[in-house]
Order: structure tokens, then sequence, then C-alpha cells
């Protein structure tokens, strides 16, 4: 039987995540090295202390620690946040904070809340490709806006807007990712960010600002002052704030928050009552305990500096192996490394051949709405070890050099076979 005839519209339309995909293959081949999940390096996750924490709350003393909790999120958890708020400039009530699932939730809650099918969602030409499904997944019709080297063209989001508005069509969100963007590694610099806030009030729309990598700032090359965030200087509520422990504690936790104008934050409560009830109890309360403990604040500087030497392996090897053949902006904190290939390179089409060199990435395509980017492609540097990095970027050289040569003398048979295993 078919179920096609049963689906939603939402379900019919809805796509496998490129990236997941990516992930899946990879387990199939052997000696695969990939620079395609955004995931943190595991040997960073501070285990001994989480296990101490874990071992005390489940030491029975708490009743509440596997019991279902308040859709707002455990309270100490969310009066927690005062401190990491405050280091990132922005003040906020505890109506104003909502805890979430992961940030995936809390733009899931977003859409949810905000968008209508047919909305259009203004993002940024690249973004990110998870909050690509969300918006999708919604019945939006997202309208990409270049970017320029400082961040978002204003200029053209202004004409997009315009243009929009002149077609009768509803423009009420802008999606951003201004920290070390995924998948670009972009920072949009601190005169954009106050000229967004600007246009946001000019243009009556809501900007949804989603940072899980500002902490992860690169000591030699950028500062904390840098990466603050939107929502600090927001003194009219137009920005909805998502951040995330995934990047810092650990993913595993499925630990994040949102902060937004109060009446927001309660409608997105709501939804995420008939999301998940809660947050995990337990999950919650070890993320908390890592905060007040310290745990958090002692690994931040350990995380920039593991992060900062993986990013310059791979940006050195890069120059070694693939000099002249691939430009790639250098990053300033973050996960990713954004490269763009010669134009006549697909990178989709490039990928069987890096698979059957054993390494893999995400084709660039997927980060885009409008069907562009397709000589461009994510690397993500933070999981692999440097001997890792500098050996997939071998692999991809060759596998770049090989689809150079297959074009300068086509042939029917372009001798690529995939490992099987
Ligand atoms: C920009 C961005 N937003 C949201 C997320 C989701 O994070 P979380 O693990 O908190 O759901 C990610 C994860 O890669 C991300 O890169």
């Amino acid at each position: 039987m078919t179920y096609q005839r049963f689906f939603s519209h939402a379900a019919a339309q809805m796509r496998e995540s490129a990236i997941r995909k990516m992930g899946t293959l990879g387990t199939r081949i052997p000696d695969l090295i990939s620079f395609a999940p955004g995931y943190p390096d595991p040997a960073t996750f501070p285990r001994d202390r989480f296990q101490e924490i874990a071992a005390s709350l489940l030491s029975g003393s708490d009743g509440s620690t596997l019991q279902y909790g308040p859709t707002r999120g455990f309270r100490p958890l969310v009066e927690a946040l005062d401190s990491i708020l405050l280091s990132r400039a922005i003040v906020s009530r505890f109506e104003q904070r909502l805890i979430t699932s992961g940030s995936q939730q809390g733009l899931d809650l977003v859409a949810k809340v905000l968008i209508d099918p047919g909305d259009a969602v203004l993002v940024e030409l690249p973004t990110y490709a998870g909050a690509i499904s969300v918006f999708s997944n919604a019945l939006a019709d997202m309208v990409g806006v270049p970017q320029e080297d400082d961040g978002i063209d204003l200029a053209a989001l202004d004409h997009t807007v315009a243009r929009l508005r002149r077609e009768g069509r509803r423009v009420r969100l802008l999606y951003l990712v201004p920290n070390f963007q995924n998948p670009t590694g972009l920072l949009i610099g601190l005169d954009k960010r106050r000229a967004l806030l600007d246009w946001a009030e000019r243009a009556d729309v809501l900007i949804v600002e989603d940072d899980p990598y500002g902490d992860l700032y690169f000591p030699d090359s950028a500062t904390a002052e840098e990466t603050r965030p939107i929502k600090a200087d927001d003194h009219g509520g137009r920005v909805v704030y998502l951040s995330s422990f995934s990047k810092t504690l650990a993913p595993g936790f499925r630990t994040a928050w949102v902060v937004a104008p109060e009446a927001l934050a309660a409608k997105l409560e709501i939804a995420k009552q008939a999301t998940d009830l809660c947050t995990g109890a337990l999950d919650q309360r070890v993320v908390h305990q890592a905060i007040v403990q310290g745990v958090l604040a002692g690994l931040a500087p350990h995380l920039r500096a593991h992060y900062q030497a993986k990013c310059a392996v791979m940006q050195e090897a890069i120059e070694r192996d693939l000099g002249g053949l691939v430009t790639c902006a250098p990053a300033r904190g973050g996960f990713f490394l954004w490269a763009t290939l010669p134009p006549q390179v697909d990178a989709d089409s490039l990928l069987p051949r890096a698979l059957a060199a054993a390494v893999t990435y995400v084709a660039g395509g997927a980060f885009f709405v409008d069907d562009g980017g397709a000589n461009t492609l994510r690397l993500s540097f933070s999981q692999p070890t440097h001997d890792r990095i500098r050996e997939g970027i071998t692999r991809l050289a060759g596998a770049i050099r090989a689809e150079l040569e297959a074009q300068s003398t086509p042939s029917r048979d372009n001798g690529i076979s995939v490992p099987r295993g």
C-alpha cells in the first residue's frame, strides 16, 4: 500500500536533510573522512564532570529529577541563563525566556507561531539548512537575500521587501545567523547589526537571530565584542534570539533556549506544550549544574583554542593542496569553512568522486533557497583530528583534480567506483 494519498500538504513536500543523508551514506564507506556534519568534537565533552553531576542527580534525593517539569523549563536553569545572557549584553526577564529541546525545536516553534502557509520568509543566501527544513515544513515561501563580506546586503534586503509587498505578499520574518554562520562562517559586522535593527523597525519585520556559535570565536582573529548579538540592542522588541548548549557542552542534552518579547515567549510556550510538554528533566538539571559549578565557563576558552587550531590546520591544508584551485575565506570562529570551486565544477556531481576517495562534505546547494551555490561546499573542521583533516583535504584535492581532468578529456566512462562497506 502506498501512503501518498494520506499525507498532509506539508508532509507531501518534506525532504530529507542533505546533511543527515550524508551522515547515513558515510557509515557505509570504510575509512571515510567526513567534513559533512557540524558536530562538536566528542573529545571536548567533559565526561567526568557530567558523570559526577548525573550520579549525584540520580542518587534519588530529588524526586523531580526524572519527572515531567514546567514547559518553560527547569526554573533554576532558566534563571541561570542570566549570567550567560548578560555576558552577551542581553538583558531579559524570566518571562521572556523558554528552554527548548535544541535550537532546532526553537526554530520549529517560531515557525508554528509566526508563519502561515504562503508567507514570505527572508533568509540569507546561503543559510542554515535546518532552518530551510523548518520553514519549508511550515509551507513558507523562502526568499533569499545575498551576502556581502560583512553580512547580508541591506540594499538588497530593502529591494526584496519592497518588491514582495508590491506583489501583495506578507513578509514578517528575517532569519539570520550573525555569528560564524552555518554554512559560511561569516560574522555580521557590528554596524550592520545596528542597521538591521533600524531596518526591522522601518520594514515592520521581526528578526529571528540564531546564535549557537557566538561563544566559539577564535582568540587570534575575533573578539567577544564582535559577537555582540543583535538582541543586545533590541529596545523595540524586534528580535527573537535563540542559542544552545549543543556546540559547547554537548548536543546530546538537546538543551537550548529562546529569548523573545514576553507575549511571543508565552505563545512559544503554548506551542511547545503541544510538541513535547517539556524538555528532558535530567538533561536540564545536568546543564544547570554544569553552569553553576563553572564547567561551562571553564570549558569555553579551551573550546575556542581547540577549534581555532583545527580550523588553522584545515586552512593550511587547503592552501597546500588546493591553493589556486579553490577559494576559501578564513573563518574567525565556529565550525565551518566555505569553499568555492572552479565555476565548471558542480559540488553535487563531484560527490561520487569524493566518496570514492573516502572523503565527504556538504554540497553548497543544500544551503541555498534559489538553486544557487552549485560550485560551493561546506567543510566542517570541528570533528576530525588534525591528521585526518590533512589527509581528508589531500583526498578532496585528488578528487577535484580528477574531476577537472575528466572534464577536459570527456569520455563515456567517468571511471568512478564508490567503495562498498
Ligand atoms: C545555525 C544553527 N541553528 C540551529 C542548530 C541546531 O542546534 P541544536 O543542537 O541546539 O538543535 C544548528 C546545529 O547545527 C545550527 O548550526
